[in-house]
Protein backbone atom coordinates (compact mmCIF):
# COMPACT_ATOMS: atom_id res chain seq x y z
CA UNK A 1 0.00 0.00 0.00
CA UNK A 2 1.38 3.23 -1.25
CA UNK A 3 0.42 6.77 1.08
CA UNK A 4 0.46 10.07 0.06
CA UNK A 5 -0.98 12.55 2.81
CA UNK A 6 -0.85 15.60 1.26
CA UNK A 7 -2.93 17.02 -1.75
CA UNK A 8 -2.84 13.56 -3.64
CA UNK A 9 -5.75 14.98 -6.08
CA UNK A 10 -3.37 18.12 -6.88
CA UNK A 11 -0.97 15.77 -7.78
CA UNK A 12 0.78 16.83 -11.66
CA UNK A 13 -2.75 17.80 -12.52
CA UNK A 14 -2.72 20.55 -14.83
CA UNK A 15 -5.27 22.73 -12.20
CA UNK A 16 -2.37 22.01 -9.27
CA UNK A 17 0.12 23.21 -11.00
CA UNK A 18 -1.64 26.52 -11.81
CA UNK A 19 -3.18 26.29 -8.09
CA UNK A 20 0.48 25.90 -6.89
CA UNK A 21 1.39 28.28 -8.91
CA UNK A 22 -0.82 30.49 -7.59
CA UNK A 23 -0.43 29.48 -3.80
CA UNK A 24 3.58 29.89 -4.25
CA UNK A 25 2.83 33.35 -5.65
CA UNK A 26 0.94 34.22 -2.41
CA UNK A 27 3.52 32.53 0.26
CA UNK A 28 6.03 34.72 -1.35
CA UNK A 29 4.16 38.21 -1.25
CA UNK A 30 3.41 37.37 2.60
CA UNK A 31 6.34 35.80 3.69
CA UNK A 32 7.68 37.49 6.53
CA UNK A 33 5.76 36.13 8.50
CA UNK A 34 5.65 32.23 8.39
CA UNK A 35 2.04 30.84 7.64
CA UNK A 36 0.38 27.72 8.79
CA UNK A 37 2.70 25.21 7.66
CA UNK A 38 5.84 27.56 7.54
CA UNK A 39 7.64 25.99 11.00
CA UNK A 40 11.23 27.79 11.85
CA UNK A 41 14.03 26.05 10.68
CA UNK A 42 17.01 25.56 12.93
CA UNK A 43 20.59 24.27 12.52
CA UNK A 44 21.02 25.53 9.00
CA UNK A 45 23.98 27.73 9.49
CA UNK A 46 26.55 25.63 9.47
CA UNK A 47 25.51 24.84 5.63
CA UNK A 48 25.65 28.01 3.79
CA UNK A 49 24.43 27.94 0.07
CA UNK A 50 26.72 28.24 -2.61
CA UNK A 51 25.86 30.80 -5.22
CA UNK A 52 23.37 30.43 -7.82
CA UNK A 53 23.25 33.88 -9.52
CA UNK A 54 25.08 32.96 -12.69
CA UNK A 55 24.80 29.31 -13.46
CA UNK A 56 27.64 28.74 -15.96
CA UNK A 57 25.72 26.01 -18.65
CA UNK A 58 26.81 22.37 -18.67
CA UNK A 59 30.58 20.77 -18.32
CA UNK A 60 31.74 18.62 -21.58
CA UNK A 61 31.59 15.56 -18.24
CA UNK A 62 28.01 16.53 -17.60
CA UNK A 63 27.43 16.67 -21.57
CA UNK A 64 28.94 13.05 -22.09
CA UNK A 65 27.36 11.45 -19.17
CA UNK A 66 23.61 12.71 -20.29
CA UNK A 67 24.59 10.58 -23.56
CA UNK A 68 26.22 7.72 -22.51
CA UNK A 69 23.24 7.04 -19.83
CA UNK A 70 20.81 6.36 -22.61
CA UNK A 71 17.92 4.17 -21.31
CA UNK A 72 17.32 3.33 -18.09
CA UNK A 73 15.07 2.19 -15.37
CA UNK A 74 13.76 2.82 -12.07
CA UNK A 75 14.36 0.56 -8.91
CA UNK A 76 11.20 2.03 -7.34
CA UNK A 77 9.40 1.02 -4.20
CA UNK A 78 12.71 -1.17 -2.71
CA UNK A 79 14.42 1.87 -0.80
CA UNK A 80 11.90 4.39 -1.00
CA UNK A 81 9.35 2.65 0.65
CA UNK A 82 9.72 3.14 4.18
CA UNK A 83 11.71 -0.35 4.72
CA UNK A 84 13.12 -2.38 2.45
CA UNK A 85 10.45 -4.80 1.51
CA UNK A 86 7.61 -2.81 2.59
CA UNK A 87 6.28 -2.49 -0.37
CA UNK A 88 6.18 -5.94 -1.56
CA UNK A 89 9.62 -5.80 -3.57
CA UNK A 90 13.00 -5.69 -2.68
CA UNK A 91 16.70 -5.41 -4.54
CA UNK A 92 17.47 -8.77 -6.05
CA UNK A 93 20.47 -9.78 -7.61
CA UNK A 94 18.20 -11.63 -10.52
CA UNK A 95 16.97 -7.66 -11.27
CA UNK A 96 20.23 -6.56 -11.94
CA UNK A 97 21.03 -9.31 -14.21
CA UNK A 98 17.64 -8.48 -16.41
CA UNK A 99 18.95 -5.31 -16.47
CA UNK A 100 21.61 -6.34 -17.97
CA UNK A 101 20.33 -8.59 -20.52
CA UNK A 102 17.81 -6.15 -21.77
CA UNK A 103 20.54 -3.57 -22.53
CA UNK A 104 19.31 -0.72 -20.14
CA UNK A 105 22.33 1.49 -19.27
CA UNK A 106 21.44 3.35 -16.27
CA UNK A 107 19.35 2.25 -13.04
CA UNK A 108 17.91 5.05 -11.10
CA UNK A 109 18.03 3.98 -7.45
CA UNK A 110 15.45 5.81 -5.00
CA UNK A 111 16.53 5.82 -1.23
CA UNK A 112 14.72 6.85 1.40
CA UNK A 113 17.33 7.60 3.94
CA UNK A 114 15.37 9.88 6.32
CA UNK A 115 13.87 6.60 7.99
CA UNK A 116 17.02 5.21 8.83
CA UNK A 117 19.09 7.39 10.82
CA UNK A 118 18.88 9.18 14.61
CA UNK A 119 16.18 11.11 15.83
CA UNK A 120 18.09 14.23 16.34
CA UNK A 121 21.41 15.97 15.35
CA UNK A 122 23.82 14.97 13.86
CA UNK A 123 21.10 12.40 12.65
CA UNK A 124 23.69 9.36 12.48
CA UNK A 125 22.70 6.66 9.75
CA UNK A 126 21.97 3.17 10.22
CA UNK A 127 24.79 1.82 9.77
CA UNK A 128 23.35 -1.73 8.10
CA UNK A 129 21.36 0.04 6.18
CA UNK A 130 23.52 2.23 4.38
CA UNK A 131 25.93 -1.34 3.88
CA UNK A 132 22.76 -2.64 2.24
CA UNK A 133 22.30 0.41 -0.40
CA UNK A 134 26.04 0.13 -0.81
CA UNK A 135 25.69 -3.28 -1.82
CA UNK A 136 23.16 -2.67 -4.38
CA UNK A 137 25.15 0.01 -5.82
CA UNK A 138 28.35 -1.37 -6.00
CA UNK A 139 26.98 -4.19 -7.38
CA UNK A 140 24.65 -2.13 -10.15
CA UNK A 141 28.10 -0.28 -10.61
CA UNK A 142 30.51 -3.65 -11.21
CA UNK A 143 27.75 -4.10 -14.07
CA UNK A 144 28.94 -1.14 -15.62
CA UNK A 145 25.62 0.68 -15.12
CA UNK A 146 25.14 4.31 -14.61
CA UNK A 147 23.13 4.68 -11.15
CA UNK A 148 21.60 7.50 -10.26
CA UNK A 149 20.77 7.20 -6.24
CA UNK A 150 18.17 10.18 -5.23
CA UNK A 151 16.97 10.82 -2.12
CA UNK A 152 13.26 9.75 -2.10
CA UNK A 153 10.01 10.42 0.20
CA UNK A 154 11.02 12.46 3.28
CA UNK A 155 7.74 13.23 4.21
CA UNK A 156 8.10 15.35 7.10
CA UNK A 157 10.40 17.20 4.89
CA UNK A 158 7.98 17.59 2.62
CA UNK A 159 5.60 19.09 5.07
CA UNK A 160 3.26 16.14 5.09
CA UNK A 161 2.33 13.17 7.53
CA UNK A 162 4.68 10.12 7.70
CA UNK A 163 3.23 7.36 5.46
CA UNK A 164 2.60 3.99 7.36
CA UNK A 165 5.62 2.89 8.40
CA UNK A 166 7.55 5.95 8.27
CA UNK A 167 8.64 7.82 12.10
CA UNK A 168 7.66 11.21 12.88
CA UNK A 169 10.59 13.89 12.71
CA UNK A 170 11.09 17.68 14.82
CA UNK A 171 9.15 19.92 12.03
CA UNK A 172 11.49 22.25 13.40
CA UNK A 173 14.91 20.18 12.00
CA UNK A 174 13.46 18.83 9.01
CA UNK A 175 15.46 20.85 6.80
CA UNK A 176 18.97 20.71 8.94
CA UNK A 177 18.17 16.83 8.77
CA UNK A 178 18.15 16.84 4.98
CA UNK A 179 21.41 18.48 5.18
CA UNK A 180 23.19 16.29 7.13
CA UNK A 181 21.83 13.25 5.48
CA UNK A 182 23.55 14.50 2.20
CA UNK A 183 26.97 15.04 4.36
CA UNK A 184 26.82 11.63 5.07
CA UNK A 185 25.83 10.00 1.99
CA UNK A 186 28.01 12.38 0.51
CA UNK A 187 31.29 10.70 1.98
CA UNK A 188 30.16 7.30 2.47
CA UNK A 189 29.89 7.46 -2.00
CA UNK A 190 33.09 9.47 -2.59
CA UNK A 191 35.32 7.44 -3.28
CA UNK A 192 32.65 5.16 -6.30
CA UNK A 193 33.12 5.32 -9.45
CA UNK A 194 32.11 8.44 -11.53
CA UNK A 195 29.20 6.53 -13.04
CA UNK A 196 27.14 6.87 -9.65
CA UNK A 197 25.29 10.20 -9.62
CA UNK A 198 24.02 11.82 -6.95
CA UNK A 199 20.17 13.47 -6.82
CA UNK A 200 19.17 15.77 -4.49
CA UNK A 201 15.78 14.88 -4.36
CA UNK A 202 13.06 13.25 -5.46
CA UNK A 203 10.01 15.42 -6.68
CA UNK A 204 10.37 18.49 -4.28
CA UNK A 205 6.44 19.52 -3.50
CA UNK A 206 4.58 20.90 -0.19
CA UNK A 207 6.69 22.82 1.79
CA UNK A 208 9.61 22.68 -0.81
CA UNK A 209 7.71 25.76 -2.74
CA UNK A 210 10.20 27.29 -5.10
CA UNK A 211 11.79 29.55 -2.86
CA UNK A 212 12.56 26.96 0.04
CA UNK A 213 13.74 24.55 -2.37
CA UNK A 214 15.86 26.75 -4.53
CA UNK A 215 17.45 27.83 -1.08
CA UNK A 216 17.63 23.82 0.06
CA UNK A 217 19.24 22.97 -3.01
CA UNK A 218 22.30 25.55 -2.99
CA UNK A 219 22.61 24.25 0.75
CA UNK A 220 22.63 20.37 -0.61
CA UNK A 221 25.42 21.00 -3.45
CA UNK A 222 28.10 23.04 -0.96
CA UNK A 223 27.52 19.92 0.98
CA UNK A 224 27.71 17.30 -1.66
CA UNK A 225 30.65 19.44 -3.19
CA UNK A 226 32.81 19.95 0.09
CA UNK A 227 33.08 15.80 -0.27
CA UNK A 228 32.78 15.40 -4.66
CA UNK A 229 34.03 18.22 -6.18
CA UNK A 230 33.25 16.48 -9.48
CA UNK A 231 30.64 14.46 -9.33
CA UNK A 232 27.62 14.81 -11.67
CA UNK A 233 24.73 15.76 -9.50
CA UNK A 234 20.92 15.53 -10.79
CA UNK A 235 18.86 18.51 -9.31
CA UNK A 236 15.35 18.96 -10.48
CA UNK A 237 12.81 21.58 -10.02
CA UNK A 238 9.63 22.26 -7.17
CA UNK A 239 6.04 21.44 -7.87
CA UNK A 240 6.85 17.75 -8.80
CA UNK A 241 9.91 18.10 -10.44
CA UNK A 242 7.77 18.56 -13.34
CA UNK A 243 8.70 21.18 -16.03
CA UNK A 244 5.74 23.80 -15.43
CA UNK A 245 7.87 25.15 -12.67
CA UNK A 246 11.25 25.13 -14.21
CA UNK A 247 11.38 28.49 -14.75
CA UNK A 248 11.74 29.12 -10.73
CA UNK A 249 14.64 26.44 -10.83
CA UNK A 250 17.60 28.59 -9.49
CA UNK A 251 20.36 26.43 -10.54
CA UNK A 252 23.75 26.60 -8.89
CA UNK A 253 26.85 28.05 -9.95
CA UNK A 254 28.05 24.69 -10.82
CA UNK A 255 28.58 22.83 -14.64
CA UNK A 256 28.55 19.03 -13.47
CA UNK A 257 24.54 18.95 -13.27
CA UNK A 258 22.13 17.15 -15.14
CA UNK A 259 18.70 18.86 -14.94
CA UNK A 260 15.71 16.04 -14.23
CA UNK A 261 12.22 16.17 -15.21
CA UNK A 262 8.94 13.50 -14.31
CA UNK A 263 6.66 13.32 -17.12
CA UNK A 264 3.10 11.65 -16.55
CA UNK A 265 0.57 13.66 -18.48
CA UNK A 266 -1.91 12.58 -19.37
CA UNK A 267 -2.21 11.88 -15.28
CA UNK A 268 -5.69 10.40 -15.78
CA UNK A 269 -4.17 7.72 -18.26
CA UNK A 270 -1.08 7.10 -16.46
CA UNK A 271 -2.41 6.94 -12.99
CA UNK A 272 -5.70 5.13 -13.32
CA UNK A 273 -6.30 2.99 -10.58
CA UNK A 274 -3.12 3.42 -8.65
CA UNK A 275 -4.21 3.75 -4.82
CA UNK A 276 -2.19 6.69 -3.70
CA UNK A 277 -4.49 8.39 -6.60
CA UNK A 278 -7.89 7.54 -6.12
CA UNK A 279 -9.38 10.31 -7.86
CA UNK A 280 -8.42 8.54 -11.37
CA UNK A 281 -10.96 5.70 -12.66
CA UNK A 282 -9.80 3.30 -14.42
CA UNK A 283 -10.84 2.77 -18.56
CA UNK A 284 -8.87 5.61 -19.76
CA UNK A 285 -7.17 5.17 -23.13
CA UNK A 286 -3.83 6.51 -24.94
CA UNK A 287 -3.26 8.21 -26.96
CA UNK A 288 -5.77 10.18 -28.80
CA UNK A 289 -4.83 14.07 -30.07
CA UNK A 290 -5.59 16.00 -27.18
CA UNK A 291 -3.38 13.21 -25.47
CA UNK A 292 -0.39 13.24 -27.75
CA UNK A 293 -0.30 16.85 -27.82
CA UNK A 294 0.22 16.90 -24.12
CA UNK A 295 2.76 14.86 -23.99
CA UNK A 296 4.52 16.35 -26.51
CA UNK A 297 4.03 19.81 -25.36
CA UNK A 298 5.82 18.85 -21.54
CA UNK A 299 9.23 18.18 -23.72
CA UNK A 300 8.97 21.09 -25.81
CA UNK A 301 8.88 23.18 -22.86
CA UNK A 302 11.75 21.03 -21.45
CA UNK A 303 13.92 21.37 -24.07
CA UNK A 304 13.76 25.35 -24.46
CA UNK A 305 14.56 25.65 -20.98
CA UNK A 306 17.73 23.28 -21.47
CA UNK A 307 18.90 25.26 -25.11
CA UNK A 308 18.45 28.20 -23.22
CA UNK A 309 19.94 27.45 -20.19
CA UNK A 310 22.79 24.87 -21.57
CA UNK A 311 21.99 22.01 -19.45
CA UNK A 312 20.98 18.65 -20.20
CA UNK A 313 17.96 17.18 -19.16
CA UNK A 314 17.15 13.72 -17.84
CA UNK A 315 13.36 11.88 -18.18
CA UNK A 316 14.04 10.80 -14.53
CA UNK A 317 10.68 9.54 -14.51
CA UNK A 318 7.31 8.38 -16.46
CA UNK A 319 5.44 5.80 -16.53
CA UNK A 320 2.12 3.82 -16.65
CA UNK A 321 0.05 1.99 -14.22
CA UNK A 322 -0.91 -1.77 -14.84
CA UNK A 323 -4.97 -1.06 -14.53
CA UNK A 324 -4.61 0.55 -17.84
CA UNK A 325 -5.17 -1.76 -20.51
CA UNK A 326 -1.78 -2.99 -22.02
CA UNK A 327 -1.99 -1.62 -25.71
CA UNK A 328 -2.63 1.78 -24.41
CA UNK A 329 0.57 1.15 -22.27
CA UNK A 330 2.81 0.43 -24.91
CA UNK A 331 1.19 3.26 -27.20
CA UNK A 332 1.86 5.44 -24.57
CA UNK A 333 5.48 4.66 -23.68
CA UNK A 334 6.59 4.31 -26.88
CA UNK A 335 5.19 7.78 -27.50
CA UNK A 336 7.41 8.90 -24.52
CA UNK A 337 10.25 6.90 -25.16
CA UNK A 338 10.29 8.17 -28.90
CA UNK A 339 10.15 12.43 -27.44
CA UNK A 340 12.52 11.66 -25.29
CA UNK A 341 14.89 10.03 -27.97
CA UNK A 342 14.30 13.10 -30.45
CA UNK A 343 15.37 15.49 -28.19
CA UNK A 344 18.91 13.84 -27.47
CA UNK A 345 17.12 13.06 -23.70
CA UNK A 346 18.30 9.94 -20.86
CA UNK A 347 15.49 8.61 -19.73
CA UNK A 348 14.38 5.91 -16.96
CA UNK A 349 11.16 4.24 -16.85
CA UNK A 350 9.09 3.97 -13.90
CA UNK A 351 9.58 1.49 -12.60
CA UNK A 352 11.25 -2.09 -12.93
CA UNK A 353 8.47 -4.54 -11.10
CA UNK A 354 6.22 -3.14 -8.99
CA UNK A 355 2.41 -1.41 -10.17
CA UNK A 356 4.20 0.32 -13.00
CA UNK A 357 6.97 -1.92 -13.86
CA UNK A 358 8.05 -3.07 -17.24
CA UNK A 359 8.86 -6.93 -15.21
CA UNK A 360 6.59 -9.39 -14.03
CA UNK A 361 8.26 -10.65 -11.01
CA UNK A 362 5.96 -13.68 -11.16
CA UNK A 363 6.80 -14.70 -14.62
CA UNK A 364 10.21 -13.75 -13.85
CA UNK A 365 10.13 -12.21 -17.99
CA UNK A 366 9.67 -8.78 -19.17
CA UNK A 367 6.58 -7.30 -20.49
CA UNK A 368 7.39 -7.92 -24.45
CA UNK A 369 5.06 -4.74 -25.41
CA UNK A 370 6.44 -2.89 -23.38
CA UNK A 371 9.96 -3.61 -23.79
CA UNK A 372 10.00 -3.51 -27.77
CA UNK A 373 8.02 0.04 -27.23
CA UNK A 374 11.68 0.91 -25.02
CA UNK A 375 13.97 -0.95 -26.94
CA UNK A 376 13.49 -0.99 -30.47
CA UNK A 377 14.95 -3.63 -30.94
CA UNK A 378 13.80 -5.85 -28.30
CA UNK A 379 13.59 -9.10 -29.16
CA UNK A 380 16.27 -9.18 -32.11
CA UNK A 381 19.17 -10.08 -29.68
CA UNK A 382 18.95 -9.27 -25.98
CA UNK A 383 15.93 -11.47 -25.27
CA UNK A 384 17.22 -13.57 -23.28
CA UNK A 385 15.00 -13.28 -19.73
CA UNK A 386 11.74 -12.12 -21.65
CA UNK A 387 9.28 -14.52 -22.27
CA UNK A 388 7.54 -15.93 -25.61
CA UNK A 389 4.46 -13.24 -26.67
C1 LIG B 1 6.88 9.43 -7.92
C2 LIG B 1 6.82 8.86 -6.59
C3 LIG B 1 6.72 7.38 -6.69
C4 LIG B 1 5.49 7.04 -7.47
C5 LIG B 1 5.63 7.59 -8.86
C6 LIG B 1 4.39 7.38 -9.67
O1 LIG B 1 8.15 9.24 -8.25
O2 LIG B 1 7.96 9.24 -5.89
O3 LIG B 1 6.69 6.81 -5.44
O4 LIG B 1 5.25 5.69 -7.52
O5 LIG B 1 5.91 8.96 -8.82
O6 LIG B 1 3.32 8.05 -9.06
Amino acid sequence: MRGYAWGTAWRRSWAGVAACAAMVAVLMVGCSTPGPREVPQLGLEAFPPVANDKAPGASQQAWETAKAMGRGVNFGNMFDAPDEGLWGIKAEPEFIDAVVAAGFRTVRLPVRWSNHCGNAPPFTLEPAFADRVEQVVDALLARGLYVVMDMHHDRPFEGAKPDPGERAADPQRVDERFLRLWVQVAERFKGKSDKLLFEVYNEPHGRLHAERWNDLLARAMGVIRASNPDRVVVISGAAWGGVWALHQLRVPNDPHLLVSFHHYEPMDFTHQGADWHPEYAVGVTCCDAGQAKKVAQAFEVAKAWSDKRRYPLFLGEFGSHDKAEMASRETYTRLMREHAERHGMPWAVWEFGSSFGVYDRQAKAYHQGLMKALMPTWGQSESLTAKSP
